[in-house]
């Protein structure tokens, strides 16, 4: 299908559906570490921050990185998808609906960016990779660890099902476990995992369509790809391009949310704006906190910010794929989601912009020409260890 077939406009704050799922509108809260469960087990502030943002006026509302086993954390209190998480899960998703939002839930294995010494358990990864978090090498995956992990995908996903989410986003994105498999800088195996991009491919098209097999029409299935991980030799649009037509030809996602960036090696790619390394070195335990006030400025470089500043890239994806496509980068108001609409785009996803005002969208449907607080300054990103919040809103 090409752009001009598309049909009309949708109206981004009418009902839409998500695979199975029928939401209330096209507004997704992107996923955003929240930084509240410092047992691996939901909270009521976990569960008030979630509310909060249905009671806001968003169609669907992320509860971010969910790890699928014990190794998969890229940090502490991670919530591991187990059968003990499912009650407090219950009560979150229970919270959301009632407030007439859907629940998201985003499953991930951080592969090369797992949180070592907080698992306890080594990284893993398509090769030995350095990572500056952890200050150690992954080691190489064998066939038996990617096997263990897909299933790890499924069975999480299955527990998000039974725990009543509505939605399941896989994470393909931002050289985690899945996209280091897909990136051609990180990826140098040699068996039917490595070489060619059909190779690399397998691991995100088989999570996904075994994801799917199981959970069939019980939850929306979405991914979060990475379009270009800001890593010189890495991903880039050309094999990323590929990659979704092959997903989109699987048909096992409802819905594709275009990314770029690396949390190994590019991680303010994806943000743009200022990097705020001061005040991640403020939260930094050592040797890591001399690290970040050494090498913080060259590890996180700084990219111009501006609205839909991933819309280049995502427009390519377009053309090629019948999935519908989330954009997401800087959305922050009526007229960034409008031309999202138009451009053919099935759902927007935001999130700083709503962690700087959780009810954006209720006030945005209120007065279309409502203008976001959020000044992209980038100095939520060190509260994910201490409860993600906007340093600008008060208490
Ligand atoms: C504080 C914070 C935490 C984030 N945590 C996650 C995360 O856990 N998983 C993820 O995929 N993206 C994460 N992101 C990235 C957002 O999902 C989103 O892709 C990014 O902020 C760009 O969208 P925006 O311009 O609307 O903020 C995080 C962003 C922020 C600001
Ligand atoms: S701290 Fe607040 S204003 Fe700054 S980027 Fe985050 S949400 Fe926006």
């Amino acid at each position: 299908m090409t752009t001009a077939e598309r049909v009309p406009a949708a109206d981004i704050l009418a009902p839409a559906r998500l695979g199975p799922v029928t939401v209330r509108n096209r507004i997704i809260k992107a996923a955003t570490a929240e930084g509240m469960t410092p047992d691996g087990l939901v909270t009521d502030e976990l569960i008030d921050f979630h509310r909060r943002l249905a009671q806001g006026g968003i169609g669907v509302t992320t509860l971010a990185g969910c790890a699928v086993a014990p190794d998969a954390p890229s940090a502490t209190g991670q919530i591991v998808l187990r059968r003990e998480a499912v009650p407090g899960l219950r009560r979150l998703t229970d919270a959301v609906h009632a407030e007439g939002a859907a629940a998201s839930v985003q499953i991930n294995h951080a592969g090369p960016v797992a949180d070592v010494r907080a698992n306890g358990l080594p990284a893993i990864a398509p090769g030995k990779l350095f990572s500056l978090i952890s200050l150690r090498n992954s080691r190489p995956a064998t066939a038996a660890d990617i096997e263990r992990v897909t299933q790890n995908f499924v069975d999480a996903a299955l527990l998000a099902v039974e725990s009543g989410f509505d939605v399941v986003e896989l994470h393909m994105g931002h050289n985690y476990f899945v996209s280091s498999f897909l990136s051609p800088k990180l990826n140098k195996r040699t068996d039917g995992f490595g070489g060619a991009l059909e190779n690399r491919a397998r691991v995100a098209r088989d999570v996904a369509r075994r994801v799917r097999d199981a959970v069939q029409d019980k939850a929306a299935i979405i991914a979060k790809l990475s379009m270009d991980d800001g890593v010189p030799g890495g991903t880039w649009l050309d094999e990323a391009l590929q990659t979704a037509q092959w997903l989109d030809q699987d048909g096992s996602l409802d819905a594709l949310e275009m990314t770029v960036g690396s949390s190994l090696y590019n991680p303010m790619y994806l943000f743009k704006g200022e990097a705020p390394v001061a005040d991640f070195a403020a939260v930094m335990p050592q040797p890591v906190k001399l690290g970040v006030q050494m090498f913080g400025k060259l590890a996180l470089k700084e990219y111009p910010y501006r609205d839909l500043y991933l819309l280049e890239q995502a427009r390519q994806f377009l053309p090629v794929v019948k999935t519908p496509l989330i954009l997401l980068g800087g959305v922050t108001d009526r007229a960034g989601m409008d031309t999202a609409m138009a451009e053919g785009f099935g759902f927007v996803a935001i999130g700083r912009a709503l962690l700087r005002e959780p009810d954006l969208i209720n006030q945005i449907a209120a007065n279309p020409g409502k203008r976001s607080l959020c000044v992209h300054c980038n100095r939520c990103m060190p509260t994910v260890y201490t409860g993600t919040r906007c340093v600008l809103t008060t208490p």
